[in-house]
């Protein structure tokens, strides 16, 4: 992959969807299902840093189904059967709807592509697969092969060692500011794909552009 440049997606929020699960048991779940999600979410990330920060690495699927058990028992929804139906789904998540013709569009332009991201292999290839983006992605890179999660740089490092890319050659999209704010701060180009409105954080790194969506991102690079 020499003298390529590269074009690397974070997985959750950037690629797939991370409400399409509660959304889709909207009906089983009530009217909590976005404090549901919101929750899920905020407590499985602030878990991956406090397991790095503890050197207590377990897979993303465990830490997945810790954080839905903790945001279940707050929202006081005791639901075994949900339980089991929300984690299945996240093996499914949908792909936000330009993503695959991005992709293709990035393959024609001649440039690498692939996913750096927390999820482990099988939440990873299951999600890839599911939205049928397989052949439009050399690399699905995932944190087990570093066990420590983002934004250490180790897992940015994983890049080059896939890849054998320079950091330099690499444009990293996020939409989770603090993964664009570390991957900036590493040394990728970054754009931040800024889908919930957010703020930018108080943090070193900062993105070359920042969009609502992925589509007509090659003409960013
Ligand atoms: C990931 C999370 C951070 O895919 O969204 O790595």
């Amino acid at each position: 992959m020499n003298n390529k440049k590269a074009c690397i997606f974070d997985a959750y929020g950037t690629l797939f969807d991370v409400n399409a699960a509660c959304r889709e048991l909207s009906l089983d779940v009530g009217d909590k299902w976005q404090d549901l999600a919101n929750l899920w979410r905020l407590r499985q990330l602030e878990y991956t840093w406090l397991r790095n920060s503890m050197k207590e690495y377990v897979d993303f699927w465990e830490i997945t189904s810790s954080a839905l058990d903790y945001a279940m028992e707050v929202l006081n929804i005791e639901n075994k059967k949900l339980k089991k139906q929300l984690l299945e789904l996240y093996l499914k998540l949908e792909a936000y709807p330009e993503v695959k013709e991005v992709l293709k569009k990035l393959k024609d332009k001649e440039y690498k592509t692939g996913i750096l991201s927390n999820g482990s292999i099988k939440m990873l290839d299951s999600a890839v697969k599911n939205a049928k983006i397989e052949n439009l992605l050399d690399e699905v890179i995932s944190v087990e092969e570093c066990k420590i999660y983002k934004p250490s740089s180790d897992v940015y490092d994983l890049v080059e060692k896939k890849t054998d890319i320079k950091k330099d050659n690499v444009t990293f999209f996020s939409s989770n500011a603090w993964d664009m704010h570390a991957a900036a701060n590493y040394g990728f180009k970054t754009i931040w794909v800024n889908r919930f409105d957010g703020t930018l954080e108080r943090l070193p790194g900062k993105p070359s552009a920042i969009v609502k969506s992925l589509n007509n991102i090659d003409e960013l690079i």
